[in-house]
């Protein structure tokens, strides 16, 4: 990734550095933080630019609030007291902070602050100039370590990284450029994606750019009951997106044998943690059958095709893995990622619930912190963010 200026490469010492992170974590109805992983994640380019001595203010969105009015759900407050505690020290939570003021004055280096939800701000998702310029005026060090919200242009993802003095990329926004780049770009063959959960529609268009790198598509979730109406098959009244099945055909004709359909599973009358799991092969469904899990059959076929793999990408829960009966398939594919000595990368937030539930995390080679911006890095989209830090790396 020698493209992108890093942190690590510019002296911050004495400096007022602006870090944008990713911190939009979920949240229980109290409020409390229900995974950490996002926040964790952002320690290192915090600690890299405080021992360095910089005065930091981070910022980050959380949720989607209506913008130009504050809402208390929507507050960074408990990012604030999580960062607070992994850093060590102090991080005073600053409101209405895009023109400074007193707490911008005082910020010394080694100090930290987090600037409330930039989404609160007027102007931030349409990426407007103004703000952006209010914004980079802040800072002399502009860092960008918010990967997962790298496919949105937006003022703090974006505009600011025009106007800023130096823009950088933080060392997680390094880290997953550079493993995206690894598994997409000349990857160890066969490549092997997995690509699952509940829609087809939402992941259309990647499967179809998937289809065209990879060795072997994988599909699963709703997205594999599509894919079984399109080669024929039964599906009873599992999801799917029978409006879809042309396109789902249609990648099954231009790429023969590419993306292999399901031909056993696991059904049950209903979906419920104490619903009676019935095996069955694809063809013997009964009209009220819902699919839950892929069969043994499938699942053997799986994993052929996964410990051959020399690069594996995998984003969704192949069945519903939060019920036992139902986990079966996405612990069989979780396990055979972790055994095989591809290098693997996997994003999402719930294939990471599921990865940490099966327990392979550790023996997975890379794990992004990214959604949305995993799946368009995938289909080959030019993430706006990362292509503005090209932009002024490249002077
Ligand atoms: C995500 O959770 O995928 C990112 O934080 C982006 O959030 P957004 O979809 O609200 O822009």
């Amino acid at each position: 990734m020698s493209n992108l200026k890093r942190l690590s490469d510019i002296d911050v010492r004495g400096r007022k550095v602006f870090i944008r992170a990713d911190l939009n974590v979920p949240q229980d109805d109290a409020g409390r933080i229900t995974d950490d992983t996002r926040i964790r994640a952002s320690i290192p380019g915090i600690r890299d630019a405080l021992a360095r001595g910089a005065a930091v203010m981070v910022t980050s969105h959380l949720g989607r609030p209506t913008e130009g009015q504050f809402s208390p759900g929507d507050s960074l407050a408990p990012v604030a007291a999580r960062l607070a505690e992994l850093l060590g020290q102090d991080v005073p939570l600053v409101r209405d902070w895009v023109d400074g003021g007193a707490w911008h004055r005082d910020l010394a280096p080694g100090q930290a602050v987090l600037l409330e939800n930039c989404r609160f701000n007027k102007g931030e998702k349409k990426d407007d100039e103004q703000l952006s310029k209010r914004m980079a005026a802040l800072c002399e060090v502009y860092v960008n370590d918010a990967f997962g919200t790298a496919h949105r242009a937006e003022a703090t993802t974006h505009g600011i990284a025009r106007f800023a003095t130096v823009a950088c990329a933080g060392p997680l926004m390094a880290a997953e450029v550079d493993a995206l780049t690894r598994a997409l770009a000349g990857p160890r063959r066969p490549l092997v994606a997995i690509v699952a959960g509940a829609k087809v529609s939402t992941k259309l268009t990647i499967l179809r750019a998937l289809a065209a790198k990879v060795d072997a598509l994988i599909v699963g979730g709703g997205i594999a009951n599509t894919f079984v109406l399109a080669a024929g098959g039964r599906i009873g009244k599992s999801l799917a997106e029978p409006e879809l099945v042309g396109e789902a055909k249609a990648i099954l004709d231009e790429y023969p044998g590419k993306v292999p359909v399901p031909i056993d599973a696991v059904t049950a009358k209903r979906l419920a943690a104490d619903a009676e799991p019935v095996l069955k092969a694809i063809e013997n469904l009964d009209d009220d059958d819902m699919i839950l899990d892929v069969g043994p059959q499938s699942v053997a076929f799986l994993r052929t095709a996964i410990a051959k793999a020399g690069t594996i990408v995998w984003n969704g829960p192949i069945g519903v893995f939060e019920i036992e009966a139902f986990a079966g398939g996405t612990r069989a594919i979780a396990e055979a990622i972790a055994a095989s000595d591809a290098f693997s990368i996997a994003g999402g937030g719930d294939t990471i619930a599921a990865i940490n539930k099966f327990g392979v995390a550790d023996r997975i080679s890379y794990i992004s912190t990214a959604g949305g911006a995993f799946l368009e890095f995938l289909e080959g989209k030019k993430l706006p963010a990362v292509a503005m830090l090209e932009a002024r790396a490249a002077g």
